[in-house]
């Protein structure tokens, strides 16, 4: 940790009492410690000692001493921000966008990673609102260290209890290695649907929207690799400096931005939801309206994963998507087989949470050992962890790293 940025963010909850054993453990590692606190935080535990601890003065609300505090600032300095322990209403009011505390106007103005350690009555926890609080937040790439079961303030045992410093240690190390597991690497990554004209003011196009292949480009470029995102028609985007985002519209433009960028690349994961068929003739005026039916004649677009499965190098690690509704292992061994991909990412329709527009996904990797690994219902942003540890396991077998 040494040389590090800590933001410590703490609200009003019992578990705030860990805070000065986290603070000591973070700045003997050599890390630089600056923390913030809600109101009702300074009740479990006192500023003095956290302002000693951590060699910087406390900050507790937005005005102090006529000066103001820059929140904008505090998020830009630090390298991580850390909410511990983040109350149930601190959680709801990040979730829903709130800033009526100094804590908050920094949380929503960080730039930095931000890491949440709930603590709560186990009650709580499982409440359909505070889950739902947390799902959404890790879908704005928040960082949730898990609460334990264990022994909690009410005398009650059960889930709740605050991660202990070690552990929340444990998590931001995690985090500074991981930040370089892909540095020097590179990697194209296609998103979201591909628009086939028919005229001028009609097109054949899907209702995916790229958030799974954004989500993936943003992990793999907070790794350190350099991303080139080649993103069809959205109006979403990516966000991370690392990612360089190339903007598409057709099937055949998305297959000549990917083989023109291929050869130079370590990584591929073809995320998007590519036109199979494309038309034949592109009317120049708007097609009107005659007879009772109209045939439309299609041709088959350029299939971008298999063409790449047919040049990749020893050292390239492709990854392909199948999105099916029946027989489903079936088809992602086909596709695992056909297009030569070293992973093919499954989503099956059939599972509630998964596919175009949600902010979840289902999936089950195929590898080519035969090897079949099936995840929970996660977020996305989580979703695209699970692939890139996947990716990073590839990388290492093929170059021996
Ligand atoms: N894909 C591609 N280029 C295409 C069609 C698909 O790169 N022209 C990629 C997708 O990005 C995905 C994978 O191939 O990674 C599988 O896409 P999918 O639409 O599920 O399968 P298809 O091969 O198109 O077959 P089908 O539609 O019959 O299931």
């Amino acid at each position: 940790m040494k040389g590090k940025k800590i933001l410590i963010g703490i609200s009003g909850s019992i578990a705030a009492y860990k805070i000065p054993i986290l603070v000591r453990l973070l700045i003997k590692q050599g890390a630089e410690v600056k923390i913030i606190m809600t109101t009702s935080a300074t009740q479990f535990v006192s500023p003095l000692v956290l302002g000693t601890l951590s060699k910087n003065p406390v900050l507790v609300d937005m005005t102090a001493d006529n000066t103001w505090s820059n929140h904008v600032m505090l998020g830009r300095w630090a390298d991580i921000m850390l909410i511990a322990p983040a109350s149930c209403n601190t959680i709801a009011k990040m979730s829903n966008g709130l800033c009526d505390n100094l804590l908050l106007a920094v949380y929503l103005s960080a730039t930095c990673p931000v890491f949440i350690a709930p603590a709560m009555d186990e009650d709580m926890w499982h409440h359909p609102s505070l889950q739902q609080n947390l799902t959404r937040l890790a879908t704005y790439g928040n960082r949730l260290i898990q609460a334990e079961f264990g022994e909690l303030a009410s005398g009650l045992t059960g889930m709740g209890r605050m991660a202990e410093p070690e552990t929340i240690i444990e998590n931001l190390e995690n985090f500074f290695n991981d930040k370089n597991a892909l540095a020097g690497k590179t990697a194209i990554v296609t998103a979201g649907p591909t628009y086939e004209n028919l005229d001028p003011v009609r097109f054949i196009g899907n209702y995916s929207t790229g958030k799974m292949g954004i989500a993936i480009a943003e992990t793999l470029a907070s790794m350190g690799c350099k991303v080139n995102l080649i993103l069809g028609p959205t109006s979403l985007s990516a966000h991370h400096t690392g990612i360089s985002t190339h903007r598409v519209v057709s099937a055949e433009q998305m297959f000549q931005t990917a083989v023109s960028l291929f050869p130079n690349q370590d990584i591929a994961v073809m995320a998007a939801a590519v036109a199979d068929y494309t038309p034949v003739n592109i009317s120049s005026e708007k097609i009107k309206k005659k007879d009772d039916t109209f045939e439309l004649q299609l041709t088959k677009t350029k299939d971008i994963l298999k063409f790449l499965g047919g040049i990749k190098k020893n050292h390239q690690v492709l990854v392909g998507f199948a999105l099916e509704n029946h027989d489903e292992k079936t088809y992602a061994l086909n596709k695992l087989k056909e297009k030569n991909a070293d992973f093919i990412v499954l989503n099956s329709l059939r599972d509630s949470g998964a596919g175009f527009a949600t902010d979840t996904n289902k999936i089950s990797i195929f590898e080519q050992n035969g090897t079949e690994t099936a995840y929970s219902l996660k977020s996305k942003t989580e979703v695209a962890s699970d692939i890139v540890e996947k990716i990073i396991e590839g990388l290492r077998l093929k170059n021996n790293l």
